[in-house]
């Protein structure tokens, strides 16, 4: 579980009417004030005026790796999602790192509580728990490693880690799986069906050996002791909806209307989609991938709109396209503005911080085991 202090000096209101050019000059007038004290991390589906306002910008697997090395910075200001700065809290806070700053925290805050991530919210602690249990009527859950996308609360992490797991990334979630089955024969994957069933996939592992839990299901997440018995990975029935849009249709319709084109997706996309393109890969591969690319390539790519539209803008040597005719946006991500970040930052400056992220010592404890295996396995 983790806790928040709300103590605000200024309160948000005000902040909302105000225009863009004057909260960018307040901004940096509070960088200015704190300086190197603070460091801002912004996750790729930022809106372009907050990103532009980031001192690092990355996928999820190097935004936790920033923050778990980062030296000099005492505050840390998460521009994405609350299991992002869950992670930062627990790997910039570990027990280590607090020794060499003589218990000092490093605070990290997330400029609107709101931003939370409807995947992660689609696996409860206490439903994995459940589910643990129900399993160890029927498998031997001492041969099952679980292993949770790091869009999952800390609780979740805390369980993996309690449990001999490893917390994966979008990034990393094939090591991660051969780390898993180098140890035990069966995996448990939550909360994103879609990455686990990717992933295991490309290991040769059939879709009739990924049964699906259903957390709402009666009995057994809606399987039978057979399907169970016989799985090598059991998936969570969890998703994406910004990755769900994207449609095995749209990826016909791009290629017989722009001929050459190339599809690149995230691996939070369906199976049909992530079959049928060219290249995946988290948000830090799709920018590399249109980075290298020579002038001229074609692309349609299904991950947030953002990112895409950003590559769009920066790239106009290629052709870019977003992967699906309706447009879908991560609209918890979308939470944090101009507005939410000038707030946090001015009561930052002002010694009355808002909207820390802390997460419990026993919880963050058992989720750092599970993070440090994730940052060894690449
Ligand atoms: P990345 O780790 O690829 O940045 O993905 C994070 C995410 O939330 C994708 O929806
Ligand atoms: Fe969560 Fe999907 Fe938004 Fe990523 S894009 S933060 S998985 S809701």
């Amino acid at each position: 579980m983790s806790t928040t202090t709300i103590t605000s000096r200024f309160e948000l209101q005000p902040y909302k009417s105000l225009e863009n050019e004057e909260l960018v000059a307040r901004i940096q007038e509070a960088r200015d004030q704190l300086g190197p004290k603070l460091l801002i991390l912004g996750h790729h589906y930022q809106q372009d005026e907050v990103i532009a306002q980031s001192d690092f910008r990355g996928d999820s697997y190097l935004l936790s790796q920033t923050a778990a090395d980062n030296e000099e910075c005492r505050a840390i200001v998460f521009c994405g999602v609350h299991f992002m700065a869950e992670t930062a809290d627990i790997l910039a806070n570990r027990p280590e790192k607090l020794a060499e700053r003589d218990g000092q925290r490093i605070r990290v805050i997330l400029p609107d509580m709101a931003a939370g991530c409807s995947m992660a919210d689609m696996a409860a602690i206490e439903q994995i728990e459940d589910a643990w249990d129900q399993l160890s009527e029927v498998v031997d859950t001492e041969d099952i490693t679980p292993v949770t996308y790091i869009n999952s609360a800390a609780t979740l992490k805390a369980f993996v880690g309690r449990h001999g797991g490893i917390v994966c990334t979008s990034s990393n979630a094939r090591a991660a799986l051969d780390w898993a089955f180098a140890r035990r024969g069966r995996v448990m994957f939550f909360p994103d069906q879609h990455l686990g069933r990717n992933t295991a996939l490309g290991m040769n592992i059939t879709e009739e050996q990924m049964p699906i839990w259903d957390p709402y299901a009666d009995d057994l997440g809606g399987n039978t002791e057979a399907d169970l018995q016989n799985s090598k990975v059991i998936l969570w029935q969890g998703h994406c909806s910004v990755h769900q849009v994207f449609q095995a249709a749209h990826v016909a319709m791009f290629r017989e209307k722009h001929p050459g084109i190339k599809i690149l997706v995230h691996p939070e996309c369906p199976r049909e989609v992530f079959e049928l393109a060219d290249e995946s890969g988290s948000t830090g591969k799709i920018i590399k991938t249109v980075e290298a690319a020579p002038p001229g390539s074609k692309w349609a790519i299904g991950t947030e709109l953002h990112l895409v539209n950003r590559l769009k803008e920066q790239h106009p040597e290629q052709e870019i396209h977003f992967l699906s005719p309706v447009l879908c946006m991560c609209a918890t991500m979308y939470r944090i503005d101009l507005a939410h970040l000038c707030w946090s930052l001015e009561n930052l400056a002002g010694g009355t911080p808002v909207n820390t992220i802390e997460v419990d010592e026993e919880t963050a404890k058992w989720s750092l085991v599970a993070l440090e295996r994730m940052l060894e396995v690449r």
